[in-house]
């Protein structure tokens, strides 16, 4: 942590007074505190105190006009590697999960363009509530760590989770924050291109041939790629997944529109085609709606075969240096697989069972062996943000050079 400088920011609650022992501790470990107290912070804590332990002055005031010039609160935002909400109380929370931003605190912590960890504390019933929940879930999405809270005996007398976690605790998230950040920056600089999904192919209007794809490993592998630090395209089919935070997301329907969406995106680096594209679609797509007539037989659906968007970017003029295929099977998985990677002309396969036991369709976790060139490496049962993470480091250090020979090539 040496070197590092950290934000932070104050606010009210009972448990703002730990505030001052953090400040000494991440002192302690080497890095410089810069910090900001909420109104609600200073009825707590006095600026006085605080900024006798940070050794700088106290920033309270979105409105001062000497800050403005020494400073301006968006370059204050961005002076540092880390910005660390302690205590961050509901209302804080909850200002940031919706973007508010309408004073010092609130408009440094939407102005960053910085990592975010928040300690909250706060009433029991305020932590437990639905719209708390809710905030947390909205802030996770958006990538802001969390430590704590604790449980134990809470100052208004009740018990349960609420309790600002440990200085001691904040200061080991921080740690983690910056070792994670230096680990998981393996991307940067390289350009993802990741295809999810169904996709839905209409029949007319409003009839449309769909599979049970939930998008849930490919939006999984988006993240955690953007989370490495690359720029990441996602070409999505219809699902229920939010945008995942720092990647371009581009909605599709038909496999026709995502090739497209696709070709577009190119060039890249990698492309990884975890959609699960419908190999047909309905060859007369009806422009009206069609009607059932009384004593008339069903009409045909007569199909024409889709463009493979694997295939075709691994056989084009585009191709990314690196290309991994998806292969959903519902037997001799790793036979098929294995022939799909020299079919496709992919480098790597990523090859799954998708038997409805298996409850991978739709499910959080996914079994998966990755087949390239040198073999098959059989992973254990991971959830899919797991397989999403070890997939990405596979790619880290394939695009690094390290894994060469795993690689087939145009
Ligand atoms: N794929 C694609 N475009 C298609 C079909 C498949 O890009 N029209 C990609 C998928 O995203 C996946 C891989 O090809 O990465 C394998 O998909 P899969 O559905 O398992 O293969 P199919 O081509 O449908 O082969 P099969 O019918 O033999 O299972």
């Amino acid at each position: 942590m040496q070197g590092k400088r950290i934000m932070l920011i104050v606010g009210g609650g009972i448990a703002a007074y730990k505030a001052l022992e953090l400040v000494r501790l991440i002192r302690g470990a080497g890095a410089s505190v810069r910090a900001i107290l909420t109104r609600a912070g200073a009825e707590f804590v006095t600026p006085l105190s605080l900024s006798s332990l940070t050794g700088d002055k106290v920033y309270t005031d979105l409105f001062s006009l000497t800050d403005e010039a020494e400073m301006g609160h968006i370059e204050l935002s961005r002076d540092a590697d880390l910005l660390v909400v302690a205590p961050a109380t509901a209302n804080l929370m909850a200002k940031m999960a919706s973007g508010i931003a309408d004073d010092l605190a609130t408009t440094a912590l939407l102005a960053t363009d910085k990592p975010v960890l928040c300690a909250p504390a706060m009433n029991v019933r305020m932590w437990q509530h639905a719209a708390t929940q809710r905030n947390l879930a909205t802030l996770k999405a958006d990538g802001v760590s969390f430590v704590g809270p604790d449980e134990g005996e809470m100052a208004c007398g009740e018990y349960g989770p609420g309790r600002l976690a440990e200085p001691a605790a904040i200061l080991e998230a921080i740690r983690e924050q910056f070792a994670s950040a230096s680990k998981t920056r393996s991307l940067a600089g390289k350009r993802v291109l990741i295809t999810a999904g169904p996709t839905h192919e209409p029949i007319d209007p409003v009839r449309y041939i769909a599979n049970r794809s939930s998008g849930k490993q490919g939006y999984a592998i988006a993240a955690a790629a953007a989370a490495a630090g690359a720029e990441v395209v996602l070409v999505a089919g219809p699902v229920a997944l939010p945008d995942p935070a720092g990647v371009v997301t581009i909605h599709v329907e038909s496999a026709r529109e995502m090739l497209a969406a696709v070709e577009e995106a190119l060039p890249a680096d990698a492309g990884i085609f975890t959609a699960a594209v419908a190999d047909w679609r309905p060859d007369n797509e009806g422009t009206q709606k069609i009607k059932k007539e009384k004593g008339k037989r069903p009409p045909d659906l007569a199909l024409a075969e889709n463009p493979d968007i694997l295939a075709t970017v691994a056989a084009g003029k585009n191709r990314p240096g690196l290309v991994v295929g998806f292969a959903a099977e519902t037997e001799k998985v790793v036979e098929h697989a294995t022939a799909k990677r020299t079919r496709k002309k992919a480098d790597w396969i990523v090859a799954n069972d998708v038997s409805p036991a298996t409850g991978v369709m739709g499910g959080d976790r996914n079994t998966v062996h990755l087949i390239t060139a040198d073999g098959v490496d059989n992973w254990p049962t991971l959830s899919k943000a797991e397989v999403a993470q070890r997939l990405v480091e596979r790619l880290a250090d394939a695009l690094a050079g390290k894994s060469e020979k795993n690689r087939i090539g145009a």
